[in-house]
């Protein structure tokens, strides 16, 4: 096992009821921003119960952050933060609007001119603006980390921001708010944590055998809660389950101590930015290519994989990881996603060499566990995703 060092600040207040909490947990002085998304939680009834549970409090609002959130609507954010006099910000929504917030919480503290080189310098943030996330949609983990993805559209940009000052003073998690969760956003949800788990699990064996299990029983708890919750998603027990595994499978703890790839998601950004594929769908079409290219360096964690979480018992250590990558593609399928590129997008000439150019481009020509992923493989990698 590698050393490591663990804190995440993140309180984390679970369960039904809990957003009648909100007040009590910000402080009494605090001038608040609530953020959200499209419109959403105006729907559901999320709204109400936000409104309702910030009785007494100062705030201000702002609506109309974008899924993939967008450098140029965060901007307006900021304004009126500025604006405002905002000092405390309060995200209602999904991964989307919580990267957005965390975005303007380094941005408000930012003392350079362009908050953009927050993405584009891949400058850490130490200390950003209080705030806080209502979780409308388990997915991203975002509720409990400290890393966002940021969108610019007249650039086709997706990139990465994050640091020690931007993890949620408090999340609150209500499973209850996932019955109103559109199929294709569960099914996304359950996709994306799956690929979390992966990208901090599939590389090569270290001696790590406790987040091995954690790791482990976090998908085999998604493939067990996946039926029920895509059947129904107001089944509050499943939506629980599914909840709390979408957050373990991305507040830090299962990475510690161990290599992590995260190559499946840097190449899926890529494609989200080009042609606005959801998120977790580009992970769905990459994976099975990027284990299949990569099987000589993670044959002994695939088969590991394929044993314990999807009960393989017969053939050699590359037969068994084969079988692992192919019931990976089985999940997919089973819960809606499709799996290759072609099913999304009819331009497939040239995307390979697209994606790794723009990575390129951006100094990104060490991927995977090992740093070994040139643009040439992972130009070979989307290819073979078609
Ligand atoms: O915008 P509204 O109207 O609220 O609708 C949203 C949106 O259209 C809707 N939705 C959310 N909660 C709902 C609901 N609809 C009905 N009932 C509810 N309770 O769902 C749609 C998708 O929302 P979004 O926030 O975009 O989805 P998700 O949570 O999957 O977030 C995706 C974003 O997170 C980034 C992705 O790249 C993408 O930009 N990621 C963030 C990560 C992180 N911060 O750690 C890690 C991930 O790997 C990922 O990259
Ligand atoms: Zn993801």
């Amino acid at each position: 096992m590698k050393n490591f060092e663990f804190k995440n600040p993140t309180k984390v207040i679970f369960g039904k009821g809990q957003i009648s909490k909100i007040a009590a947990e910000i402080p009494k002085e605090a001038k608040v921003l609530l953020l959200y998304g499209g419109g959403s939680i105006k729907k559901n009834g999320i709204y109400e119960q936000v409104i309702a549970a910030l009785d007494g409090v100062d705030f201000e609002e702002f609506g109309g952050i974008p899924a993939n959130p967008e450098y140029e609507v965060l901007m307006e954010a900021l304004a009126v933060i500025k604006a405002k006099k905002i000092d405390y910000l309060l995200a209602v929504g999904g991964g989307s609007v919580i990267d957005g917030v965390k975005f303007l919480s380094a941005a408000a503290y930012y003392k350079g001119d362009e908050p953009w080189d927050l993405l584009a310098k891949r400058i850490p943030t130490k200390k950003g603006m209080p705030f806080a996330t209502v979780l409308t949609l388990p997915a991203t983990g975002s509720e409990m980390n400290s890393g966002a993805v940021i969108t610019r559209r007249e650039t086709k940009e997706k990139l990465t921001m994050g640091g020690p000052g931007l993890f949620p003073i408090f999340s609150i998690l209500d499973p209850s708010v996932v019955s109103s969760v559109p199929q294709r956003q569960i099914a996304n949800g359950l996709a994306d944590a799956f690929t979390h788990v992966l990208e901090q699990y599939m590389t090569f064996p270290v001696g790590a055998l406790l987040q091995d299990r954690f790791s482990e029983s976090i998908m085999q708890t998604l493939i067990e809660v996946a039926p029920a919750i895509i059947k129904n998603p107001a089944d509050y027990e499943a939506a629980a389950s599914f909840m709390w595994s979408c957050t373990m499978a991305l507040n830090g703890l299962i990475q510690k101590g161990v290599p992590t790839d995260w190559a499946i998601h840097m190449m899926g950004h890529e494609l989200t930015a080009l042609y606005g594929i959801d998120h977790a769908r580009t992970l769905a079409i990459l994976t099975a290519s990027h284990y299949t290219y990569n099987l000589e360096t993670k044959k002994e964690k695939l088969a590991q994989y394929a044993e314990r979480v999807w009960g393989v018992t017969e053939g050699t250590t590359e037969e068994k990881a084969k079988a692992g990558i192919h019931k990976t593609t089985e999940f997919f399928h089973s819960i809606g996603i499709k799996t290759k590129l072609s099913d999304y997008t009819e331009e497939s000439e040239g995307t390979a060499a697209k994606v790794a150019d723009r990575l390129a481009s951006r100094g990104m020509t060490k991927l995977g566990e090992h740093g070994t992923l040139a643009p040439a493989d992972v130009e070979k990698i989307v290819a073979m995703s078609y």
